[in-house]
């Protein structure tokens, strides 16, 4: 059963501080989907993303930090500890996690890491607040009932088989893997799921048979709606400069993902080390933390090339949380 959280939008109380109307008339000029829930129009304000690229699916990172910059607290990293240490924020971090849920509801895939699903055992990424849950199910041929959730590791052996995203049948799982660690996943860890294997270095005929309409997957899921997802599937890739990003985003844009949420902080930073992330739903909630649980440590840009973030907007909900929409520049 996929957790629901209600979001009443008596308790989010976002007010818009700027927006950077040529900026945002810009993205919107280039979408090609404009719908908006209406309590996003409502709560949030309009909201459009630009159509993807043909090559790749539109990245959307997503994160919440401390006002010193840390992902959480030492010793209980967790982003939702973080947010509802927050006092003076009067919605105890639902606003944030809100905003994770209004980026889901327009994502095909959501990227997560192994680092996180270690830390936090209690989430998936699908959108827990039915209001937007309903408008995806409403626009079931632009959307899958459920957004793929990708882990791309290393160690498939260490994966922790318990965790919802990896046992959860209601989550399309993609787990992308060396080419060297596909026997690892092929008797089928945890005994969930039967994987079909996707060779990147060699796609052409397995991503044919792998990519399902949205209408497909949910014609399927209409029959049976508690029943599994059908989309359980590995993608390996060459061990040498694993994972080559340039062919995986190609890979799940031939699989029909045109927008992914980034939730990783380790895949954000490296997405723009590649100048491939387009943008930044960032939080700061007005607390500080303290200690080393700090983003983007293996990533050191330099003065001259450092990835810019353009506001686009900027809400906040009083007296301490700030939610700023960035557009990334190289
Ligand atoms: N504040 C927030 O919004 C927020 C959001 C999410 C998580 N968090 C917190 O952030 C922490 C996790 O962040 P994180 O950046 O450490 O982990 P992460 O992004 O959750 O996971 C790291 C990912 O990078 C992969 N990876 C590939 N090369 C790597 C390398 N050279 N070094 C490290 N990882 C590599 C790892 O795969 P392998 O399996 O191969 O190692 C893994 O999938 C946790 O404490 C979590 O609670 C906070």
């Amino acid at each position: 059963m996929l957790k629901k959280i209600a979001f009443p939008a008596s308790q989010l109380p976002l007010q818009c501080l700027y927006r950077n109307e040529n900026l945002l008339r810009q993205m919107a000029e280039n979408a090609d989907f404009c719908q908006i829930p209406e309590k996003v129009e409502r709560v949030y304000g309009p909201l459009v993303f630009p159509a993807a690229p043909p090559d790749r699916p539109y990245l959307t990172g997503c994160l919440v930090l401390s006002l010193d910059g840390r992902l959480g607290f030492e010793n209980e990293s967790s982003s939702r500890t973080l947010t509802s240490a927050n006092k003076l924020d009067h919605s105890q971090g639902k606003t944030d996690l809100w905003l994770v849920n209004l980026v889901r509801t327009w994502a095909d895939a959501v990227l997560l890491g192994t680092g996180t699903l270690k830390e936090e055992p209690e989430f998936t990424g699908h959108v827990y607040d039915p209001d937007l849950q309903a408008f995806r199910e409403a626009h079931d041929s632009r959307f899958c009932r459920n957004p793929w959730n990708v882990i791309i590791t290393r160690r498939p052996g260490e994966l922790p088989w318990q965790h919802p995203v990896l046992s959860t049948p209601q989550i399309p799982l993609l787990v992308v893997v060396p080419a060297s660690s596909r026997q690892e996943l092929v008797d089928c860890p945890g005994g969930r799921f039967c994987y079909g294997v996707i060779d990147g270095a060699n796609p052409q005929e397995t991503v044919g048979l792998a990519a399902m309409s949205a209408q497909m997957v949910n014609r399927q899921l209409e029959k049976d709606p508690e029943g599994a997802d059908p989309r359980h599937l590995v993608i390996t890739l060459p061990d040498d400069h694993f994972p080559d990003f340039h062919t995986l985003l190609s890979l799940l844009r031939q699989l029909g993902v045109r927008q992914m949420a980034v939730e990783s902080p380790h895949w954000i930073w490296q997405l723009m080390a590649e100048k491939k992330l387009d943008e930044f739903f960032l939080t700061h909630t007005g607390v500080y933390a303290g200690g080393s649980v700090l983003p983007g440590t293996g990533h050191a840009f330099q003065p001259a090339s450092a990835p810019q973030g353009q506001l686009a907007s900027l809400h906040m909900t009083p007296e301490s949380v700030l939610f700023s929409r960035q557009v990334l520049v190289y």
